[in-house]
């Protein structure tokens, strides 16, 4: 599926920068092949507009946040977090000025990040409850560029059956290839997953799992939200649970921007940040590996055996079927080869 050609995926929030990098000025994206450029407006809230200013077309990333507006380092023209042009500094005082803007999109801060709709959203940015729940604390692990699609992502987010292969120096256990059955359950959002999987826990996942058995298991609530987020939701038999929040950030057709957000209900004595992150950087690098091994096209089609891995409840079968309704419901269907 190639995102950029996909309209309707304007319509839904996608977690873009840190929310503190808009303390240094102005910071440049691309989502879904679209130059914006994100900075602090009015009250501090986050402000998202094109990458392109309307007098000489410099980019605006290249200018500075000034009191809730952003100025282009050309001519200093300025404009509001609306995309209104607000102040052409060249014009005397008297003078009025054009009535000229640049697009301006929808954006809002969220889990210490800066979450864009580039259109009207068709649906909230996912609830994590967690965020801010006594008992629980929020660990920013990752935010890297990967050359893959958002959809790749996804299905594999959903994928037992790589487990055994892909992770086997970390958590996978060889000697069960054939992956556990998942129980699915379609909603509004995109469906949830539910599977227990056992796992290989390696001396150093000891402080992660929180227990010290040669094996453990993953009770696994997985929910996908259309198009491109996840949230996984793990509770190990000691206990503690290792929830995880992905948003696949279409960049462009072939690279998305990973957003990894965990949260648990520990501390930093029973388990630092430094260690879950280690823990879930070789994890996540293995599966970065395969997936940037892909190609990034992701076909959206019914017809295919593709999902031949996975033995009943196909999430990726179920994930192709609702983004085609999506597609098909917008009257934009492209549905690649
Ligand atoms: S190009 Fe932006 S002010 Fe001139
Ligand atoms: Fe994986």
């Amino acid at each position: 599926m190639l995102n950029t050609r996909q309209k309707v995926l304007r319509k839904f929030w996608y977690a873009t920068v840190p929310t503190a990098a808009l303390g240094e000025g102005p910071q440049a994206f691309k989502l879904l092949g679209e130059n914006i450029v994100l900075f602090e407006g009015p009250d501090g809230k986050p402000a998202a507009l094109q990458d392109r200013c309307c007098h000489r077309t410099a980019k605006l990333s290249k200018g500075a946040s000034q009191n809730g507006n952003i100025a282009c380092g050309y001519h200093g023209w300025e404009y509001n977090s609306a995309g209104k042009l607000v102040a052409i500094p060249q014009f005397p005082p008297e003078q009025p000025l054009p009535d000229a803007r640049v697009p301006a999109y929808h954006a809002a801060d969220r889990y210490g990040y800066v979450w864009v709709a580039l259109e009207e959203p068709l649906r909230p940015i996912p609830e994590i409850p967690e965020e801010g729940a006594p008992g629980y604390r929020r660990i920013h692990q990752f935010y890297d560029k990967w050359n893959t699609s958002a959809l790749r992502l996804m299905e594999n987010s959903f994928d037992n059956a790589h487990f055994s292969f892909v992770h086997k120096g970390t958590f996978g256990d060889t000697e069960r290839p054939r992956p556990e059955k998942y129980e699915i359950t379609e909603t509004d959002y995109g469906f949830d997953a539910q599977t227990i999987v056992r796992i290989v826990n390696p001396p150093h996942a000891v402080r992660v799992t929180g227990t010290a058995e040669p094996y453990t298991t993953r009770d696994m609530h997985n929910k996908w939200y259309l198009p491109f987020s996840r949230r996984l939701d793990i509770t190990y038999p000691s206990g503690l649970r290792h929830i995880i929040f992905n948003c696949a950030t279409p960049i462009d057709d072939g690279s998305i921007q990973v957003v990894q957000l965990l949260y648990r209900n520990d501390t930093e004595e029973q388990c630092s940040a430094q260690e879950l992150i280690d823990w879930d950087a070789a994890i996540i690098a293995e599966d970065k590996d395969a997936l940037e091994s892909t190609d990034p096209d992701a076909i959206v089609d019914l017809s295919r055996k593709i999902e031949m891995h996975m033995p009943s409840d196909r999430p990726g079968i179920i994930m192709r079927k609702q983004l085609l309704e999506l597609l098909k419901q917008h009257g934009e269907i492209e549905v690649p080869r």
